[in-house]
């Protein structure tokens, strides 16, 4: 069995953070969604995987390389327009031969794994199996509708009026006859041609469709919220290690990560929350479920329930919390008189200010 994973695309739900970088990159406690999908597809037994990359291509590539730190071998397949999923079939037709393949969208999350999911797929070998989970707003999302043995007889790809509240997870299981219903759809109003489409369609030539109903699932819908929450969970089972310097006068409480070579001096920080390498935590506060990613500065500071990526730097402010702070960001306190805020903020940037 082999993988196909997707990690094309714009990201613009989670702008300003995807403006100038992958979102399949986007740091869940200080590693990127996409590793986290790597490493499920390793656990599932799995070892070729054929990336499809898009004009993020560079910057996946140098991140991921040739796959073996993850125990994959790594084929790149460019994309050369974000032409939908169900294109990245086609194109990578020839690579996946008449394997069977796990389809794997580089930007979900999805706690627990799916090696479960994978053993069941190989074990009963469906035409197709999909994952659904019920999600607050289905439109967002390709939208199943099921029937009353749970059979699947129906799927739309974001529907304004959603039959069901079931979404599309970013993962699918496919045998070859996937091929034969990539080429038989037509794009859609976006202009791509949706895998949704393509899985209608082996629906109504009455091909063995199935489904599997998960929790523990995320995507970046650009909610913010959704992904502190994310990082919360993750952090949850973090084990403790102190690999940077840590002085005396600091406190560490419960599950903390210091990864080698950060400094925390005269600081107090409470689990769990993880410090990225080379990033300086000096006379400051760091609560639980913060992630501070690598390089970053953290000086007279308190900062609660965020993720700080790296190379930002917050001095002097008091305190910091449910926030989403991007790369290279600086926040300082403002000077007392006048009583002005000066902005930088990125497109889509949300900003709550005492005032
Ligand atoms: C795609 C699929 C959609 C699915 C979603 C999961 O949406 O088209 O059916 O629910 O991935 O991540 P897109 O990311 O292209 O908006």
């Amino acid at each position: 069995m082999k993988a196909l994973v997707l990690s094309g695309g714009a990201g613009t739900r989670l702008r300003p953070i995807t403006h100038t970088s992958a979102k399949q990159l986007v740091p869940v406690a200080n590693k990127a969604v996409l590793f986290y999908g790597l490493e499920s597809l390793a656990d599932a037994g799995i070892t070729e995987v054929g990336m499809i990359v898009g004009d993020t291509a560079a910057e996946i590539q140098e991140a991921v390389g040739d796959g073996s730190t993850f125990g994959l071998d790594i084929t790149y397949i460019p994309q050369e327009q974000p032409l939908g999923l169900a294109h990245a079939v086609l194109i990578a037709r020839d690579w996946l031969g008449d394997d069977d393949f796990v389809m794997y969208l580089g930007d979900n999350f999805i706690v627990g794994g799916i090696t479960d999911l994978v053993d069941e797929f190989r074990g009963s070998r469906p035409d197709a199996q999909i994952l659904l989970t019920q999600v607050p707003d289905p439109r967002a999302f390709g939208v199943a509708e099921l029937g009353p043995d749970g059979q699947v007889i129906g799927l739309e790809e974001k529907p304004q009026q959603p039959k069901s509240d079931l979404a599309l997870v970013g993962v699918y299981l496919f045998t070859p006859a996937i091929h034969d219903a990539v080429r038989a759809i037509e794009p859609s109003w976006r202009g791509e041609l949706e895998i949704t489409h393509a899985l209608q369609h082996l629906i109504d030539v009455r091909a063995d469709v199935r489904s599997t109903v998960i929790a523990g699932y995320w995507k970046d819908t650009g909610n913010v919220t959704d992904m502190l929450e994310v990082n919360r969970t993750v952090l949850e089972g973090l084990e403790r290690r102190i690999d940077g310097e840590v002085d005396e006068e600091t406190e560490t409480v419960g599950r903390v990560v210091v990864e080698k070579g950060a400094r925390v001096t005269g600081s107090r920080i409470v689990g769990p929350a993880v410090i990225g390498a080379g990033t300086e935590v000096r006379d400051s506060y760091v609560g639980p479920f913060t992630s501070v990613a690598q390089d970053c500065r953290i000086v007279d500071s308190e900062v609660e329930y965020s993720i700080v990526l790296r190379d930002a730097s917050i001095e002097g402010v008091a305190r910091v919390e449910s926030s989403l702070i991007g790369r290279h960001v600086e926040v300082t306190p403002a000077p007392s008189v006048p009583r002005a805020h000066r902005l930088v903020l990125g497109d889509h940037s949300k900003v709550q200010i005492h005032s």
